[in-house]
């Protein structure tokens, strides 16, 4: 008897959800997920904060239940804070998420039929794949370089594949942490507004920058009403406080809220509340800059780990924020997938990056996590895992 719905037959849990159940052991280094530095959450400021909205006369009002849309005092926030990647919110709509996954998962629901073509960058987001997969879509993969991503492979699957919406994130992706360059944003934006297609831009690694000049989103070049642009306090406050934002059209906004009330009715009004706080008493922005010396000085610590250690075939992306290292072993054969339980005997992980793929290929790439490591774990792992693969390396190279 088939029990369940036709959408469960192509989902399995995520393999970075999987991963997270074995490395439990505590010897494991692990450069497999994607959490902020334990360092940078701000424990005291939101313990500090909890507890003077709970000691209001009004504080009853925190543990009732809000308006879908979100907490008036933090959406009022929002116009500011997006503001300083040249989006402008006046004539659009914004609407306070519970974290960037259910942004993207709301207008996933506004927008996708089964069936339906969805573009995005390759290698892109694991978990919006999966997104895609659960509505019944198709994601397809469209060439990136250096720059961003490549516009007439754009153009060429725009019209063949007549995509219901393209997702995108241009500035330190996940997992490459690549950043699409502003002539490459404007490009994105005047082809989708030609072709009249709907935009993603998932943004929640932009105030992660420790290098390079600030760029504006891909949002702020749009040409038409076709993008939304997703936000998220995760990375740069608390992914347990689970608040993001979305901004777009008006329309597609309602829609989003509509289908947000079906969801989880609104996010939890105490974690919007301390956010809401947290801006108010200016606490974000030297918070964010206090920890990117930390974020940097790990990146750094990994990339000269990846120098001494890892074996010279391995090449590799050098971000300018973001946490993520992106490499290939070029001209080899290797299966990151197969091998990662090997790895992980060694005591070190990585995400194969085979995953990241919307349809195929990677096998020879993996994604690495630097922000959640110490420098002497980032050196620690790093070696065993250099150790690793030039053993697979060589071996392969002997058996021709
Ligand atoms: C590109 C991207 N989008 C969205 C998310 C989801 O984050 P959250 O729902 O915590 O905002 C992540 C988390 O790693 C991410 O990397």
């Amino acid at each position: 008897m088939k029990v369940y719905s036709t959408r469960m037959a192509n989902l399995n849990g995520t393999a970075t959800r999987e991963i997270f159940k074995l490395l439990s052991r505590p010897e494991i280094i692990s450069f497999a997920g994607g959490l902020p530095a334990t360092e940078a959450l701000p424990v005291a400021a939101v313990g500090d904060i909890a507890a003077e909205l709970l000691s209001r006369p009004d504080a009853y009002s925190l543990l009732q239940y809000g308006t879908t849309e979100g907490y008036v005092p933090l959406l009022n926030r929002i116009p500011e804070l997006v503001g300083e990647f040249g989006i402008k919110c006046e004539n659009g709509g914004t609407l306070v998420i519970s974290g960037g996954q259910q942004g993207i998962d709301l207008v996933c629901k506004v927008f996708l039929n089964a069936g339906d073509t969805v573009l995005v960058e390759d290698p892109t987001y694991l978990a919006a794949l999966q997104i895609f997969n659960s509505y019944e879509a198709k994601a397809v993969g469209v060439r990136a370089g250096e720059d961003g991503l490549d516009i007439s492979d754009l153009e060429n699957k725009i019209v063949e594949f007549k995509p219901k919406l393209i997702y995108l994130v241009p500035t330190f992706s996940n997992p490459t942490g690549k950043t699409y360059s502003e002539s490459n944003r404007k490009e994105i934006a005047a082809l989708t507004a030609k072709y009249g297609v709907y935009v993603v831009e998932d943004d929640p690694y932009a105030r992660l920058r420790f290098s390079g000049d600030k760029i504006n989103a891909l949002y702020s070049y749009a040409k038409a009403d076709n993008i939304i642009y997703i936000t998220s306090f995760s990375k740069i406050l608390s992914p347990g406080l689970r608040v993001g934002a979305a901004v777009g059209s008006a329309e597609i906004i309602r829609k989003m809220a509509i289908c947000k009330q079906g969801t989880d009715l609104h996010t939890s009004l105490l974690a919007q509340a301390i956010t809401a706080e947290y801006l108010k008493r200016g606490l974000l922005v030297p918070a964010v800059q206090k920890s990117l010396p930390l974020y940097k000085s790990r990146k750094d610590a990994m990339m000269s780990a990846i120098d001494k250690y890892m074996p010279s075939e391995y090449e590799h992306t050098k971000p300018d924020g973001g946490l993520f290292i992106w490499g290939e072993f070029k001209g080899c054969k290797l299966d990151t997938a197969k091998l990662l339980g090997k790895a992980v005997e060694r005591n070190v992980a990585y995400i194969q990056g085979s995953v990241f793929y919307a349809d195929g290929g990677g096998s020879n790439t993996i994604r690495l996590n630097y922000s959640n490591a110490s420098e002497l774990n980032i050196e620690k792992g790093i070696k065993s895992l250099g150790e690793f693969f030039k053993e697979i390396i060589y071996k392969e190279k002997k058996n021709g």
